[in-house]
């Protein structure tokens, strides 16, 4: 039987942080590593990232980076194809050509163009649309295009992608509407616990926020940024609801089933102070990403390396992608 697509990108805008861990990269890759039933695609997405990343020598190492990062954490290059989104032409053509059957006002609803509008208001700007470019108000095209080029059976992504996903499905329509059944329709997978990891001062996680930890911090900094978690003013002795703890879901996703259960009940139960708790995840997390933080300190000075694995990717990525250009140029009358 021919295999399921699993497709997810995650864009090298900076070191990735603990919210895209346990957000996007932890279960895509479980579900990679795991699941014998899906092909797995993942890729570096650098032309989303040219919205806000400016300077040629960030970008690269950004870049880098991100590979460094997913190899160090258990991705196999082997058994899936891990590439740079710019290194498959098709995905611009395709965003061309689904372009045309894209309305306008689909893009208007887009969470972040709403978001940059919200703001603009706020400020009191005579034009609504300072400052925001058409990578930006586009963002979710070229992102359907990622989706719909590798015929994608499951994304899986973090809660704030999910409408990214919901617009893939629903140009994927139009198109098939208009010149029959080529583009199979996406469903994302968001991991029930990991929708939404909270950052440093309580909220979302995010670079944009600048409350993140990083994957790999060194270790005194990774204990002070851990000691910096926001919590309420319960004191050690109260009794304290695990769900509403920034320690407590952060610490579950390095945890055992047994070390969750035993954090959870001293929460419950009272005696631990939040202090105590934050040594308890800094202990864990110290611990879990010893030998990822190794091997990517050896990956990341090995960017011949990292331009194979990469390279190699994208050669498997274009067999698939061009197969699904040729159909849809053949369904729309140009060659
Ligand atoms: P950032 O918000 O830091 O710029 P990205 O937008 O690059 O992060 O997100 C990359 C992936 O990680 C996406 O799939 C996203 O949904 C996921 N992700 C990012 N932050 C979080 C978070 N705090 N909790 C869960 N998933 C997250
Ligand atoms: N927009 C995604 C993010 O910000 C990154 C991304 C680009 C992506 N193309 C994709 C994710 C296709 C899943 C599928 O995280």
């Amino acid at each position: 039987m021919a295999k399921k697509i699993l497709l997810s990108g995650i864009k090298p805008t900076g070191s990735p942080h603990l919210g895209n861990y346990i957000g996007m990269i932890q279960p895509a890759l479980d579900l990679a590593n795991n699941h014998e039933e899906y092909l797995t695609l993942l890729f570096i997405a650098d032309y989303h990232a040219l919205n806000t990343i400016r300077d040629g020598a960030k970008m690269r190492s950004y870049t880098y980076d991100m590979a460094a990062t997913m190899l160090a954490l258990g991705l196999n290059p082997e058994n899936m194809a891990f590439f740079r989104q710019s290194d498959i032409p098709e995905v611009f053509e395709l965003t061309t050509i689904l372009s045309a059957v894209t309305p306008k006002g689909l893009m208007n609803r887009a969470h972040a163009y709403k978001a940059a509008i919200a703001k603009n208001t706020e400020k009191g700007e005579q034009d609504i649309d300072a400052g925001i470019n058409m990578g930006l108000y586009t963002y979710p095209l070229l992102m359907a295009s990622d989706i719909l080029l590798y015929n994608s059976d499951v994304v899986p992504v973090g809660k704030d992608q999910i409408q990214h996903v919901e617009f893939a499905r629903d140009i994927a329509g139009s198109f098939n509407y208009l010149f029959g059944n080529v583009l199979k329709l996406p469903e994302y997978f968001v991991k029930e616990t990991a929708a939404s990891i909270p950052g440093l001062d309580g909220q979302k996680m995010s670079k944009s926020y600048g409350n993140t930890i990083p994957i790999f911090e060194e270790s005194n900094k990774l204990r002070k940024l851990i000691m910096r978690i926001v919590t309420d003013s319960k004191l050690p002795e109260e009794p304290k609801n695990p769900e509403e703890s920034t320690i407590f879901h952060i610490y579950r996703e390095f945890a055992t089933a047994e070390q969750t259960a035993e954090l959870k009940s001293m929460y419950e139960n009272g005696g631990l102070g939040y202090g105590a708790a934050k040594e308890m995840l800094f202990e864990l997390m110290i611990k879990r990403l010893e030998e990822p933080k190794r091997k990517y300190d050896e990956y990341i000075k090995n960017t011949a390396e990292l331009d194979k694995v990469l390279n190699a990717g994208a050669d498997r990525a274009r067999s698939i992608a061009s197969k699904t250009i040729q159909k849809v140029r053949k369904k729309i009358g140009v060659n």
